[in-house]
C-alpha cells in the first residue's frame, strides 16, 4: 500500500468535512474514509492508496468513452480557453459552429444543435420545445409528454417527472403535470405473457396511452434507445418500427435520449441508429466530451427548428431558453477532439467487437452461474440480470447484487456497476460499460472478477 502524503491526507479530511457525495449515505464516513480516485490512464484508475483498478463503468456513470489521461484533449481545451473561453449562447463561436457541423454529419436527418451542460438540461430543453410548439401551433392543447417505465432522463424535478424509476422519484414529488407513463419493453419481464410479438405489444401500449389521453393532447414521446440505469433493456424486435409508425400517425414528436448511448457506446454513433429510427429530437451528454468538459446537446430536425421562426414579428415565438454554461467553449473544443479520437482509433468498431466478445463471455458465465437469469446489451454496454431462481425469475435482492459489485472492487480491483436504488424490487442487473478502447484481455479480467464475485457472494454462500 502506498504511503498517503500530507496533501492527499488533507484532501481526504476536507472531503469528509465538506463534500456531500452524490447518491451516498454519509453516516459511514464517521468511521471510514471515502474512496478517492486520484489518477486515471486509459481504462485504469488509481485510488488514494495507489491501488490500480480496471474501470468497467467509464468513470462510474458511463462517461469517459475515450478513456482517461488524454493529453490531446487537455491541450485543445487549454488552447481554446486562452483564445476565448466563454460567450453567451445567443451569439456564435467558431468552435461551437464547427462541432455542430461535425455532429450533424453523423446524424442524417438532423439539423440544429442547442448547447447546454448536462443530460437533464438537454432533456428539459426538449420538454420546453414541445410545450412551446403546443402553445404556438396547437392552442396549448398538445402539451402532454409520454415517457416509459424504467427509463431515466435526469435529476431535475421536471426530468424526474418524465422518469420511469419509482425509487429515483420517491420523496421528490409533487411533479410537473402533463407527463404520462407508458409500459417498459423488457421481454424478460413481459407484462403481456408469452408472445411471439412482444415488441409490437409493447409499442402498441404507447398507442393505447395516446388514444386514452387524446391524440390532440400528446405532443412528445421521450425514450432511451436502450434503457440504461433501468436495467439495460435492449428493445425487442419490431418495437422501434412500430413506435416510429405510431409517432407519425398521431403527430407526436419522437425524442431520443442518447445521454448514455451517444458517441459510440453501443457501436454506432448513436443508439437509435442501430434501429433505423428517425427522431425529431436527440439529446446527448456523457460521452460527447468523455467528461473532459461539461457539455450537452439537444439536436433537432430543421422541421422542429422552423416552428420557432414562423412569426418573426411575435416576440414570444422564438425558443426563449438560455443556458449560461451552454456558452462555454471548452465543451465543443473537447467534443471535437473526442470525436476525432473515436474516428482515428476506430473505437466504434472496437465497441462492437469487444461488446460481442464480452456478451459471449457473459453467456459462458451464465452456464456456470444459474444466478445469471439474462444477459443483454449492445456494444460495450452490457448487463447481466441476477435472479434467485432461473425458473421463477425472482430478482436477486439488491443487497446481494451490491455485495457482488463490492466484491469485484475489493478482491479483483475491478469497478463494475449495477442498477441501484432505481426500481423497487428490480435493482438486480449488473452493468458493464468500459471505455471503448478496451481489449479482449481487459474483458477477460472483467469476467474473471465477476466469476469470482458470483462464486464467493452467491454460489458458495
Ligand atoms: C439516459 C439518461 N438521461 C439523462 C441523464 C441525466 O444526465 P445528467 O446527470 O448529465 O443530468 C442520465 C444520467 O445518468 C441518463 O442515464
Amino acid at each position: 500500500m502506498a504511503v498517503i502524503d500530507d496533501a492527499l491526507q488533507g484532501a481526504i479530511e476536507a472531503d469528509k468535512a465538506h463534500v456531500w457525495h452524490h447518491m451516498t449515505q454519509h453516516k459511514k464516513f464517521e468511521t471510514q474514509d471515502p474512496l478517492m480516485i486520484v489518477r486515471g490512464e486509459g481504462n485504469r484508475v488509481w485510488n488514494q492508496d495507489g491501488r490500480e483498478h480496471l474501470d468497467a463503468v467509464s468513470g462510474g456513470v458511463w462517461t469517459v468513452n475515450v478513456g482517461f489521461g488524454r493529453t490531446e484533449i487537455a491541450d485543445v481545451v487549454r488552447d481554446q480557453l486562452v483564445e476565448m473561453n466563454y460567450f453567451a449562447g445567443s451569439v456564435g463561436t467558431p468552435v461551437g459552429a464547427e462541432f455542430a457541423r461535425r455532429l450533424i454529419e453523423k446524424m442524417p436527418g438532423m439539423s440544429r444543435v442547442y448547447y447546454s451542460n448536462s443530460g437533464s438540461e438537454a432533456n428539459e430543453k426538449t420538454f420546453k420545445i414541445v410545450r412551446q410548439i403546443s402553445h404556438n401551433h396547437y392552442d396549448g392543447k398538445k402539451y402532454k409528454i409520454l415517457y416509459r417505465e424504467r427509463d431515466y432522463h435526469g435529476t431535475t424535478i421536471t426530468a424526474l417527472s418524465a422518469g420511469g424509476q419509482d425509487q429515483r422519484k420517491g420523496q421528490f414529488g409533487p411533479f410537473t403535470p402533463g407527463f404520462v407513463e407508458v409500459p417498459h419493453c423488457l421481454e424478460y419481464r413481459s407484462q403481456f405473457g408469452e408472445s411471439t410479438e412482444y415488441g409490437i405489444h409493447a409499442a402498441n401500449a404507447i398507442e393505447e396511452a395516446i388514444l386514452r389521453e387524446g391524440p390532440d393532447t400528446v405532443g412528445g414521446l421521450i425514450l432511451e434507445p436502450i434503457t440504461a440505469g433501468g436495467g439495460l433493456i435492449v428493445p425487442p424486435a419490431g418495437y422501434w418500427e412500430r413506435v416510429q409508425e405510431i409517432c407519425k400517425q398521431y403527430n407526436v414528436l419522437l425524442i431520443i435520449d442518447e445521454v448514455v448511448c451517444g458517441m459510440g457506446r453501443t457501436g454506432t454513433w448513436f443508439g437509435y441508429q442501430q434501429y433505423g429510427v428517425e427522431p425529431d429530437m436527440v439529446t446527448m451528454a456523457k460521452g460527447v466530451a468523455s467528461g473532459y468538459a461539461a457539455i450537452s446537446c439537444t439536436v433537432t430536425t430543421e422541421a422542429v427548428f422552423d416552428m420557432f421562426k414562423s412569426d418573426p414579428d411575435d416576440p414570444m415565438s422564438h425558443f426563449r431558453d438560455i443556458s449560461t454554461f451552454g456558452g462555454c467553449t471548452a465543451g465543443p473544443a473537447a467534443a471535437l477532439k473526442n470525436m476525432e479520437i473515436l474516428e482515428e482509433e476506430q473505437l466504434l468498431e472496437n465497441s462492437t467487437r469487444m461488446g460481442e466478445y464480452l456478451h459471449g463471455k457473459l453467456h459462458e458465465l451464465a452456464e456456470k452461474h444459474p444466478c445469471i437469469g439474462d444477459v443483454r446489451g449492445k456494444g460495450l454496454f452490457q448487463g447481466a440480470e441476477l435472479v434467485v431462481d432461473r425458473e421463477t425469475r425472482e430478482p436477486m435482492p439488491e443487497s446481494v447484487v451490491q455485495a457482488v459489485v463490492a466484491d469485484c472492487m475489493k478482491e479483483s480491483a475491478v469497478v463494475i456497476g449495477a442498477t441501484a436504488r432505481s426500481l423497487e424490487g428490480f435493482n438486480n442487473t449488473l452493468c458493464f460499460a468500459p471505455a471503448l478502447i478496451s481489449s479482449t484481455s481487459d474483458m477477460d479480467e472483467l469476467v474473471a472478477a465477476v466469476d469470482g464475485a458470483l462464486t464467493r457472494q452467491i454460489t458458495n454462500k
